[in-house]
């Protein structure tokens, strides 16, 4: 048995007084969820949470937005890791944004996914943003409301990374259906997802999905799978939390050659993240 099953559903204290100072009886006061622009007719907010950097959860966000495209879905991508924007990139978008006086413009790959990420408002790509909490929070809030969508079945909101008060914000902000949650088998085992949940559940919103990335490589001489950061955990872990669908992402060097080439839309998950799609498919029945 994993050492999640044991582990106390606890956040820290600084967390703590985050949610309680932004919680009042579970439902959420201070910031009011926004209303889109008024051109824009998005069906369904579905959050990529992860509760550290740097496990895939940009790479599940451009996945699960080509696969809902693929589908027939009118989909958007907002990059809310304002800080750290790496979605335009693995789609090989670059072409800054326009507007007029009412609507930002979002960006669009030639298949047709909407983006919006603060790497188009940058004169160069390694421009770097450092810009304090409120700032950041600010900026997401207009990536919502000011940007026109047009119409979407669903808009993924790559989400700040951690259970920062930026996250809270989105939480609060923006009219979050479901979340899903990104992890590698060496965070399952520890309280990573675990806070990713409990801040989803404060907030009073559905984790629909876990994705255990990382979780195998297939050595390509011999086919075997190796699991180099341990066990694979997601079942175990999906059922601890009451998570309704769980998926694996193997270890792949095509996924970084295809995000560096900006061709993440070629990849072919092989229906992979099937679970995940149809709790997301589920929303959209409700
Ligand atoms: N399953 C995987 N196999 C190979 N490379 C991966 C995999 N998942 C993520 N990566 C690479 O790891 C890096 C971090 O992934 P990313 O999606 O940006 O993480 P996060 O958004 O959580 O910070 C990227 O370069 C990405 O291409
Ligand atoms: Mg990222």
């Amino acid at each position: 048995m994993s050492e999640a099953n044991n582990a106390p559903l606890e956040l820290t204290e600084e967390e703590k007084a985050l949610l309680n100072a932004s919680c009042h009886g579970g439902a959420p006061a201070g910031p009011q969820v926004l209303e889109p622009n008024s051109n824009s007719k998005i069906k369904h907010v579905i959050g990529v949470v992860s509760g550290k950097g740097g496990v895939g959860k940009s790479l599940v966000t451009s996945l699960l937005a080509s696969e809902a495209n693929k589908r027939g879905y009118k989909v958007g991508i907002l990059d809310a890791d304002v800080t750290g924007p790496s979605i335009p990139k693995s789609f090989g978008y670059s072409d800054p944004l326009t507007g007029d006086e009412t609507n930002v413009f979002p960006g669009q790959t030639p298949s047709g996914i909407k983006l919006i990420s603060t790497n188009l408002m940058l004169p160069a790509e390694d421009v770097p943003v450092v810009w304090r909490g409120p700032v950041v929070s600010g900026v997401i809030k207009q990536f919502f409301n000011e940007v026109n969508w047009g119409e979407l079945d669903y808009l993924f909101v790559d989400m700040p990374p951690g259970t920062s008060d930026v996250l809270l914000t989105v939480f609060q902000s923006l009219p979050v259906d479901g979340i899903i949650t990104v992890s590698t088998p060496q965070d399952l085992v520890g309280m990573i997802v675990g806070k990713a949940v409990n801040v989803a559940q404060q907030m009073e919103v559905p984790v629909l999905g876990l994705v255990e990335n990382m979780a195998y490589f297939t050595c390509p001489d011999c086919s075997k799978k190796h699991h180099i950061f341990g066990e694979p955990q997601g079942a175990v872990v999906a059922q601890h939390y009451q998570i309704p669908a769980h998926a694996t992402l193997p270890i792949d060097p095509t996924f970084a050659a295809l995000v560096d080439a900006g061709k993440i839309e070629e990849y072919d998950v092989a229906g992979a993240l099937d679970p995940i799609i149809e709790q997301i498919e589920k929303v959209a029945a409700q």
